[in-house]
């Protein structure tokens, strides 16, 4: 570059240098009761801060960065939520985003702080970060309120990507539906919603279950969906002729997803099949910027990484299913078919 030559846009580098700024505004909204307190109307900065308890000059600041972020409108003095927040940042809304923000704020925050060194050593960051060791999902899970955390997180990304996952192709053949490590259930909810003969099981470990009969329970299609307790590496799987494994695969090392693809593979008529729902990386890599953020996020806090639909196929094919088939959704996670 010579002394004459335009400057590169620095823009891409002033973004990614600012980008937490913005959301760890949006995780202080939360964390202090900004959108939940102004669900019951548009109110001032001064009243906001003394029901929230919060220094009013520094509030009023937050509130601003809150409405150029288009998370509040300003009308006056009045601060009002937009419906995006209404929707996504309040603890009322069933499509509430606050518990895999929250998960987000308190524990990925914090292990996203040691990424370089994850990339050095190759491994994820619980130890480094909290000092825990052990299973995966004992770290997430441990203690019970991380537990509901995370679970709740889950099902408030679930709800957003479920309806267009069950959508991505037509499975009306199907009888029933096993859906291993369903946590809340909002996969199977969404499966019956869709297909109005299908009989649906949550399939999760005994600390998750009485969370999905909760919200199973609470659910319009509650008749058709039941809920059972087990370990998908160790006990016999329910029955099926359609298993879904949703933001599974993408948690384990290859050898314990081969054992579990084989379990799925082994328990299923011909004909059956298995629904597959992450988010793939395109077949070059080039992106999209959500996969491979969500691969990163993944060397943090498992043992496992994203993949594009051709390394899944690859793993499929090799316990045996004879057809795959990936779709791309839009929604935070996309769907692959696997025949058997
Ligand atoms: C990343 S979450 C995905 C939840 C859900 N499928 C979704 O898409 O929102 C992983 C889920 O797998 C469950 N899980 C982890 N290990 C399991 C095991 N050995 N057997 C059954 N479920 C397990 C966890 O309890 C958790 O609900």
């Amino acid at each position: 570059m010579t002394p004459t030559s335009p400057l590169p846009d620095p823009a891409p580098v002033l973004d990614l240098l600012m980008a937490f700024r913005r959301s760890k505004v949006m995780f202080a909204g939360v964390t202090l009761g900004v959108f939940d307190a102004l669900e019951a109307g548009p109110k001032t900065a001064a009243a906001l801060a003394t029901e929230l308890k919060a220094d009013g000059d520094a509030l009023g600041r937050l509130l601003d960065a809150c409405v150029g972020l288009h998370l509040l409108t300003r009308s006056g003095e009045g601060y009002a939520n937009t419906p995006t927040a209404t929707a996504y940042l309040t603890s009322a809304s069933p499509r509430r985003l606050t518990g895999y923000l929250r998960f987000t704020d308190e524990i990925l925050w914090k292990l996203w702080g040691n990424l370089a060194d994850a990339v050095r050593d190759g491994t994820h960051g619980w130890k480094r970060t909290f000092g825990w060791d052990g299973p995966i999902f004992g770290q997430i899970f441990h203690t019970p309120d991380l537990r509901r955390e995370f679970t709740m997180g889950m099902h408030g990304m679930g709800v957003i990507s479920s309806p267009q996952v069950v959508a991505a192709f037509d499975l009306s053949r199907f009888r029933t539906l096993v859906d291993l490590g369903g946590a809340t259930g909002h996969l199977a909810v969404a499966a019956c919603r869709r297909y109005t003969a299908l009989r649906a099981t949550v399939f999760d470990l005994p600390e998750v279950t009485p969370i999905a009969t909760e919200l199973v329970g609470a659910s319009d299609v509650s008749a058709r969906v039941g809920v059972v307790s087990g370990d998908f590496f160790v006990d016999e799987l329910p029955a099926s002729d359609l298993y879904s494994l949703g933001r599974i695969l993408h948690d384990w090392s290859e050898d314990k997803i081969l054992l579990l693809l084989q379990k799925v593979y082994d328990r299923l008529p011909a004909g059956g099949a298995l629904l597959v729902a992450e988010k793939l990386i395109n077949d070059d890599r080039t992106g999209p910027d959500m996969a491979q953020m969500q691969d990163l996020n993944m060397l943090l806090v498992t043992e496992g990484k994203e993949r594009t639909l051709g390394e899944y196929a690859a793993l499929l094919r090799r316990v045996g299913f004879a057809s795959v088939d990936g779709r791309a959704t839009g929604a935070p996670v996309d769907a692959i078919l696997a025949v058997k």
